[in-house]
């Protein structure tokens, strides 16, 4: 394999440059010359290629974000859009491709391999939940962004005895709103994994008022059905004359972007750097074509793309039983 490609695709995460850069070091040393994909499928398709040598790769470890950006590509999900996909690649002569991506662009990963492209995927994403991977590119990061600003939020919660709701990205996965709520010592977690109603959040609040604490913070991931808005409307409501959230004074952050954005941490960079060199050696070895990378019991995997797309990944809801007991 004389060339080859590396795309990023989807929501960024810090250590997406980590991973880019172990890839194409690791690729040039093996003799391939090594492109980069600008904004994922949608480039991909439209060509949007540039050379990536050892020096373009330098500099770039400690960095958020992704130098060759990404996108989510409604033109990559319909068969004309891969086809002319696989048309640009053959026409600049590239012989196969690195996908560095979460659940949906692996997913188009998988398509372009059924399609005979050489092609090893990459997991990458803040929520957890890709399964084949007992941990993604990202989530150390965003779990340290939250636990920071949660830490922020406890000083003021306790000088003023507040309650928070403080909301957490994870799509549908309630992983980064239960770790950072055990690791944090926050008072309850909200996931979309575990029934909970607004009337037992209302009852911790008045719990831990009761028993002396200074605050209290309810971690509640974005994908807990009802939601941020129900639950603050709930708790203003007043039940036979009392507020539901009876003694603490509630108030409420969205954490947002800012859990997918900075430099990655220490344990990510490796990780980063571990998939991506692993990548491009199954790639240009011919071992790992059609398969995605992972880390499971802290050795190097390979899983094909079919099942790493075909579920996703389980929560441990042991933790969820640890951060009751822990909370008390
Ligand atoms: O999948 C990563 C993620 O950050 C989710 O946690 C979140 O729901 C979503 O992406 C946000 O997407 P966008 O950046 O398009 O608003």
């Amino acid at each position: 394999m004389k060339r080859i490609a590396i795309l990023t695709s989807g929501g960024d995460v810090p250590g997406l440059n980590a991973c880019i850069r172990a890839a194409a070091r690791v690729a040039i040393y093996a003799g391939a010359e090594v492109i980069g994909v600008e904004h994922g499928y949608a480039g991909l398709i439209e060509g949007h290629f540039r050379r990536l040598d050892l020096r373009s790769v330098g500099g770039i470890l400690s960095r958020g974000g992704t130098i060759l950006g990404t996108v989510r590509s409604k033109a990559f999900e319909t068969e004309a859009g891969r086809k002319e996909a696989i048309t640009q690649l053959s026409r600049a002569g590239i012989d196969g491709l690195i996908v560095v991506g979460g659940n949906g662009s692996l997913r188009g990963a998988a398509y372009l391999s059924e399609m005979g492209l050489p092609l090893v995927g990459v997991p990458k994403t803040i929520d957890n939940d890709q399964y084949g991977t007992d941990i993604a590119i990202g989530v150390d990061t965003a779990l340290n962004t939250i636990v920071d600003a949660v830490g922020r939020i406890k000083d003021t919660a306790s000088s003023h005895h507040r309650a928070f709701l403080v909301e957490t990205m994870g799509r549908d996965c309630g992983y980064l709103a239960l770790a950072s709520g055990i690791i944090s010592g926050a008072e309850m977690a909200l996931i979309p994994e575990f029934p909970a109603s607004p009337d037992s959040v209302a009852q911790t609040i008045e719990t831990s008022y009761r028993i002396g604490k200074a605050h209290c913070i309810i971690m509640l991931a974005e994908g807990w059905p009802p939601g941020m808005r129900a639950l603050k409307d709930f708790l203003n409501q007043t039940h036979n004359g009392h507020p539901h959230n009876e003694g603490f004074d509630v108030r409420e952050v969205v954490l947002g972007h800012i859990q997918r954005g900075g430099t990655p941490s220490a344990f990510d960079r490796m990780l980063a750097t571990r998939l991506g060199a692993f990548a491009a050696e199954q790639l240009l070895s011919g071992t790992g074509h059609g398969a995605m990378v992972g880390l499971q019991g802290n050795q190097l995997t390979l899983m094909p793309l079919a099942k790493a797309i075909s579920k996703c990944r389980v929560l441990d809801l042991e933790l969820l039983r640890l951060a009751d007991i822990l909370a008390k």
